[in-house]
């Protein structure tokens, strides 16, 4: 009998030994490129005898992770890592959830080495609760060159070019303009447009004053309007596909430009397609010099501290400059850090960096990816933005009342 109790010890002890040094990563990164992206983590980590256990949840945009996070938290078997972004970090940290990571933040000295932005996103109530590891740009606008070539095409900059681009592909029997039927797909165009038509500082603004008026400007009613023109410019009837199958039918030439995070462009390389070569990037028209930001951060679930050690090395590596470098060229994203060589940037990621460094003047922060509000707006945007995008019959001002309300009643 005590032999048997000494020997379960032994095993329980031999299990939590090895149980302390594995992370369960939870994340929502399930193409190509981003589970390239994850293993380049994941290899970095192995450097310290840590390994990822992998709790991948598909559906682009965190839809699904979300949800699941939220149950595994609630069920008591919360993730030691998970793929927390944007503002609600602090809702999280502010129910005693998340690790505070102060320690690691003042050894590699982040609040100098980090965009202030990135700095501000990472931090609750003076605390470092989050550790980033790459910004993503949303306002691009992906397009083939030898089509382009082909048809004596330059890159539209603004609207009226975009028109007589997509005008002249379409009557060449090119579909001109790639785009999935998906809700938060729809929405990322959407915001794309709407920062095109107000600027970053009124984009911001229906933001942080959440007055409920901002919502019944001219402005917002012209980009819903122009989501609803450029359908004519779609492959019809416009599907509900994965982003990464869009990613892949854009590579196949199904059409000729596409608007789209640069997750797309780290998953067009992951293909085999080069920028400048088999690509071009370029921002959507009326976006030069504007930066539509998506930070992908990771949270550490302090779950009794018991991995305290392993999720602050997890930290350390994640925002180091080799790791950032390496993970950031695979993912699409760019370095969240002012102190990397941009000679290391292909040309889309070092405009994309460049951009971002000028700070607030020309950074917007996505709606459906997080940044700019909370779930409830979040998701209420989406939802009457995709509503107007697929019945014709709404219209504009509808959707603008109906915004306008809903930030009233969730203000
Ligand atoms: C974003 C995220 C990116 C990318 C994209 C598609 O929210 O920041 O890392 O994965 O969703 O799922």
């Amino acid at each position: 009998m005590r032999r048997m109790v000494a020997g379960t010890l032994l095993w329980l002890a031999a299990a939590g030994a090895h149980a302390t040094q594995t992370l369960d990563v939870l994340h929502w990164w399930t193409s190509l490129s981003e589970r390239q992206a994850a293993n380049s983590l994941a290899g970095a980590l192995a450097t310290e005898q840590l390994a990822w256990r992998d709790a991948a949840i598909p559906g682009g945009a965190g839809v699904g992770a979300f949800k699941v996070l939220k149950s595994r938290v609630l069920s008591g078997h919360a993730p030691d890592v998970a793929q927390l972004i944007g503002p609600t970090i602090g809702d999280w940290a502010q129910l005693g959830l998340l690790l505070e990571l102060d320690d690691v933040a003042d050894d590699q000295d982040w609040q100098d080495r980090f965009f202030p932005t990135i700095w501000k996103l990472s931090r609750y109530s003076q605390h470092v609760v989050a550790v980033p590891v790459g910004i993503h740009r949303i306002n691009n606008l992906y397009y083939r060159p030898e089509v382009f070539a082909e048809f004596g095409l330059l890159p539209p900059r603004n609207w009226a070019e975009f028109e007589r681009v997509a005008a002249q592909l379409q009557r060449a029997g090119i579909t001109p303009l790639a785009q999935s039927g998906e809700p938060w797909q729809v929405a990322t165009l959407f915001e794309t447009l709407l920062l095109s038509e107000t600027g970053p500082a009124f984009y911001r603004r229906l933001f942080r004053l959440r007055d409920p008026a901002d919502w019944q400007d001219i402005r917002v009613r012209r980009a819903l309007e122009r989501l609803r023109s450029l359908k004519r410019w779609m492959p019809q009837p416009v599907a509900q596909r994965s982003w990464d199958e869009m990613a892949r039918g854009f590579a196949r030439g199904d059409a000729a430009m596409w608007v789209m995070g640069d997750w797309a462009r780290g998953e067009l390389n992951s293909l085999g397609l080069e920028v400048d070569r088999h690509f071009g990037c370029t921002t959507v028209p009326g976006t030069a010099g504007m930066h539509l930001y998506s930070v992908d951060t990771f949270a550490m679930l302090s779950g009794g501290y018991v991995k305290l050690r392993q999720q602050e090395a997890f930290a350390r590596l994640a925002a180091s400059v080799p790791v950032q470098l390496a993970y950031n060229r695979i993912k699409g994203s760019v370095p969240v850090r002012r102190d990397i060589d941009p000679a290391q940037l292909d040309p889309c990621s070092r405009q994309s960096w460049q951009t971002f460094g000028r700070g607030d003047a020309v950074q917007a922060p996505s709606i459906v990816h997080r940044m700019a509000t909370d779930e409830a707006m979040k998701d209420a945007i989406i939802a009457q933005v995709y509503r107007y995008f697929s019945e014709d019959q709404i219209p504009a001002p509808e959707v603008q009342r109906r915004l306008a309300a809903i930030s009233r009643a969730l203000k």
